[in-house]
C-alpha cells in the first residue's frame, strides 16, 4: 500500500491543470479551464478542470475525478502506476510498500549499512587524493578531478585491511560483511573486498551510497568488481549515475543509457551529464520503468561490438512493456570498435550529439532487425517473423503506439494490421482503434473514422455480404447520431400500436429508450445492457454495424430515410392484416384509408430521397 499521507502530499504538490494540460488543450473559462473531453467524442468543449477544487468534470459524459483519477483513466494505469507516474514527474519517490511495514530493527540495520558504506566512500575518496598512481590512471583516461568529485570516485589501496581505519571494531564487525565491504578468509580473518581498485560509489534515489563498483588499474581479472546483493543494494533495480544525472535528464529531456561506469563518467565529462548505466547486467523492464519515471525519452548507447548489439536488443525487449506514444526509446549504434567512452573521446561531444540526433527509434530498430534476420519477401520469412514477433508484441500495452507499430509491421510483413493482430493473438482491435472506446476517442477526434478502420468499408466496396434488416440499420445510425433519436418518434408511435410486437421491434424500442436516457458511451453501456440473450445479440449486431459506418455519412438524411423505410414496411404489414380482416365500416375502415394514404406518402418520400 502507498501511504495515504503520501498521496495527500502528492495531490497537494501537483496541479491538476498541468497534469490534464499535458493531454488536453485547455482554455480559460472563468475560474475554470475548458477543453474537449478526452473520454468521449465531442465537438464543443464540455470538459472542465477546476484549479481551486483540483478536479475535472465532463458535463457531457460525467467523467469526473482528481489528477490521479485522470491519469488512471486517460493512460489506462492502475492506481499505484498512476501515483508512481505523477510522483516521477515531480522527481519524488513513492514510499515502497515494503518500507511501510519494515520492522524498526530492519530499518535501523539498513541505516547502519548505509552509514558504513558512506564512511567507506569517504575513505576511498580521500585515498584517491593521496594516490598518484590512481590519479594518473584517471588522467590518462581523460578524466578531470571535477568529474571524479561529481561522482564521488575514490581509490581502494592494494592492501587487505584498509577499512580498519573507518570502524573501531573491524575484526569483529559482521556488518561490514553484510554491506559487501569485507569477507572472511579461510583462516577466519576479515579482509577488504575492494583492493587496488578505482571505486565508483553507487547511490540510490536519495543520494545514499548503497554499493560500489571497483575497477582494477591494469589488466588483472576481474576487471570490475561489484558489491554483492545486500539488504540495501539490488543490481537489477539500481541504475548507476541516476542520482547524479537527474537534473541533466530533466534539462535535456532524455536519459542516455550505457553499459559501463566509465561510459557514464566520460560522457558527463564531455557535457552529457544525463548518462546512466546498468550495473554489469542486461537492461531489465525494472530499469526502464525507473528511468521512464524521470523522463519520456531513453536513448540507449551501447558498445559497437557484438556484445553491445546483444545488449541493445535486450534493452529493446525490456522497453516493450513500457513504451507508448508518451514514452519513447531510441538506440544509438556506435562503430564496432567503440564504446561511448572511447567514441566521445575521439569524436568529441559534437560527434556524439550527431549520434543522438540520428538514433534509431524502437520501431526502426525492430523493423531493421526483422529485415536483417528474415527473408521477408518470402512467405516463409514473413511467417517466421510473425511468430518471432508474437511474444514481443504481447508484452506491449494496448496503446495508440502499439497500434501504429502494428500498422508499420503489417506493412513490412505484407499483411493487414487486422490479420497481423489476429496472428499475434491480440484481443483489441488494432491498426486503428475502437471508435467507441473512451480511451481512444481523443485520438480520433476530427479524423475520418473510415480511414482508421482495419476492415475496408463495406459501403465503399460493393454490396454488403448479407442484407441487414432495415430496423437494424436504422438502430445503427441512431447509435452513431444519438442526438437525432427523436427522428424515430413517428415510427415508435406506430410500434406502440402493436399488441405483440416482433422480437426485433421489441429490442429496437428498448434500445432507443436506453439511448434517450443517456446518449453517452453507448458502446460501453449497451454491450451488457440486456439480460435476454436474443436482445443482446441483436444489440451487438447493431453496435457492429454502427462501427462499420463511415463518419462522412449525413446521419440526419440516413436516419430520416431509415424511418421512412421502416414505417413503410410497417404500413405494408398493417394493410395486409387489414385487408385480411376486410373492414367495411367505422373506425377500422377509416384507419384502413389512413394507412393506405400514409403508405403512399412514405413511398413517395423515399422515392424523392433516392
Ligand atoms: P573500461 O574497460 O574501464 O572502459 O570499462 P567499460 O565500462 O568499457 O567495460 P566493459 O564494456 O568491459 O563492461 C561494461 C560494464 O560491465 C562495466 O562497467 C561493469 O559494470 C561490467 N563489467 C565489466 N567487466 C566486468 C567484470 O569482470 N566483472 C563484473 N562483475 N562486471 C564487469
Ligand atoms: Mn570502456
Amino acid at each position: 500500500m502507498i501511504p495515504q499521507s503520501f498521496i495527500d502530499d502528492l495531490l497537494y504538490r501537483l496541479d491538476i491543470t498541468d497534469v490534464v494540460g499535458r493531454y488536453v488543450q485547455l482554455k480559460a473559462a472563468g475560474a475554470n479551464l475548458q477543453g474537449l473531453c478526452p473520454f468521449h467524442n465531442e465537438k464543443s468543449p464540455s470538459f472542465t478542470v477546476s484549479p481551486s477544487k483540483q478536479f475535472y468534470h465532463c458535463f457531457g459524459c460525467g467523467a469526473h475525478g482528481n489528477a490521479v483519477g485522470f491519469v488512471m483513466e486517460h493512460l489506462g494505469m492502475t492506481f499505484p502506476e498512476a501515483v508512481e507516474s505523477l510522483a516521477g514527474n515531480l522527481g519524488i519517490d513513492v514510499p515502497h510498500e515494503k518500507g511501510m511495514d519494515v520492522p524498526a530493527e530492519v530499518r535501523s540495520e539498513r541505516e547502519e549499512l548505509v552509514e558504513l558504506l558512506t564512511r567507506a566512500a569517504n575513505y576511498y575518496k580521500a585515498q584517491l587524493k593521496k594516490s598518484p598512481l590512481a590519479i594518473d590512471y584517471l588522467k590518462n583516461r581523460g578524466l578531470t578531478g571535477q568529474v571524479a568529485a561529481r561522482y564521488g570516485m575514490g581509490y581502494a589501496p592494494d592492501t587487505y585491511q584498509n577499512l580498519e581505519t573507518v570502524v573501531d571494531n573491524y575484526a569483529s564487525n559482521t556488518q561490514l560483511d553484510l554491506a559487501g565491504l569485507t569477507k572472511m578468509s579461510d583462516s577466519n580473518r576479515r579482509y577488504d573486498a575492494f583492493r587496488g581498485r578505482i571505486m565508483f560509489p553507487i547511490r540510490n534515489a536519495k543520494g545514499q551510497v548503497i554499493g560500489f563498483g571497483g575497477r582494477v588499474l591494469g589488466d588483472e581479472k576481474p576487471k570490475y568488481l561489484n558489491s554483492p546483493e545486500t539488504p540495501v543494494f539490488s543490481k537489477g533495480h539500481e541504475v548507476y549515475g541516476l542520482f547524479e544525472a537527474r537534473q541533466a535528464i530533466h534539462k535535456m529531456g532524455y536519459a542516455l543509457v550505457t553499459e559501463g561506469y566509465m561510459d557514464v563518467v566520460a560522457l558527463a565529462q564531455w557535457g552529457f551529464e544525463n548518462a546512466v548505466a546498468t550495473l554489469g547486467t542486461a537492461v531489465t523492464p525494472d530499469h526502464v520503468l525507473k528511468l521512464f519515471k524521470q523522463t519520456d525519452r531513453l536513448v540507449f548507447a551501447f558498445d559497437g561490438d557484438g556484445a553491445g548489439q546483444k545488449a541493445a536488443w535486450r534493452a529493446l525487449l525490456a522497453c516493450l512493456p513500457h513504451v507508448s506514444e508518451n514514452k519513447r526509446a531510441d538506440f544509438i549504434f556506435l562503430p564496432a570498435e567503440h564504446d561511448p567512452d572511447s567514441f566521445i573521446r575521439t569524436e568529441g561531444p559534437d560527434g556524439f550529439e550527431a549520434m543522438v540526433a540520428q538514433a534509431a527509434s524502437l520501431s526502426e530498430y525492430l523493423t531493421r532487425y526483422l529485415e536483417r534476420n528474415y527473408p521477408l519477401q518470402q512467405i516463409e520469412g514473413s511467417a517466421a517473423a510473425i511468430s518471432f514477433l508474437k511474444p514481443l508484441i504481447v508484452q506491449m500495452q494496448p496503446t495508440v503506439y502499439r497500434s501504429s507499430l502494428l500498422r508499420a509491421l503489417a506493412n513490412l510483413l505484407g499483411a493487414t494490421p487486422m490479420e497481423l493482430s489476429r496472428h499475434l493473438g491480440l484481443k483489441s482491435r488494432e491498426g486503428g482503434g475502437d471508435y467507441f472506446s473512451p480511451k481512444n476517442k481523443g485520438q480520433f477526434q476530427g479524423k475520418k473514422f473510415g480511414k482508421y478502420k482495419d476492415e475496408p468499408l463495406q459501403n465503399n466496396w460493393g454490396p454488403r455480404p448479407t442484407a441487414k434488416s432495415p430496423l437494424l440499420s436504422l438502430a445503427a445510425r441512431v447509435i452513431r447520431a444519438p442526438q437525432l433519436v427523436n427522428l424515430c418518434d413517428s415510427l415508435l408511435a406506430l410500434y406502440e400500436r402493436e399488441e405483440k410486437p416482433a422480437l426485433e421491434v421489441h429490442s429496437f424500442v428498448h434500445l432507443l429508450e436506453k439511448v434517450r436516457n443517456d446518449p453517452n458511451l453507448l458502446e460501453a453501456r449497451l454491450q451488457h445492457a440486456f439480460n435476454d440473450e436474443t436482445h443482446q445479440n441483436w444489440v451487438n449486431s447493431v453496435l457492429k454495424e454502427a462501427r462499420s459506418l463511415d463518419d462522412s455519412l449525413d446521419f440526419e438524411t440516413e436516419l430520416r430515410s431509415g424511418v421512412y423505410q421502416c414505417s413503410e414496411l410497417w404500413f405494408k404489414d398493417e394493410l395486409e392484416r387489414l385487408t385480411e380482416a376486410m373492414p367495411t365500416q367505422g373506425e377500422q375502415l377509416r384507419w384502413y384509408h389512413e394507412c393506405m394514404q400514409r403508405f403512399q406518402e412514405l413511398k413517395q418520400k423515399r422515392v424523392n430521397q433516392l
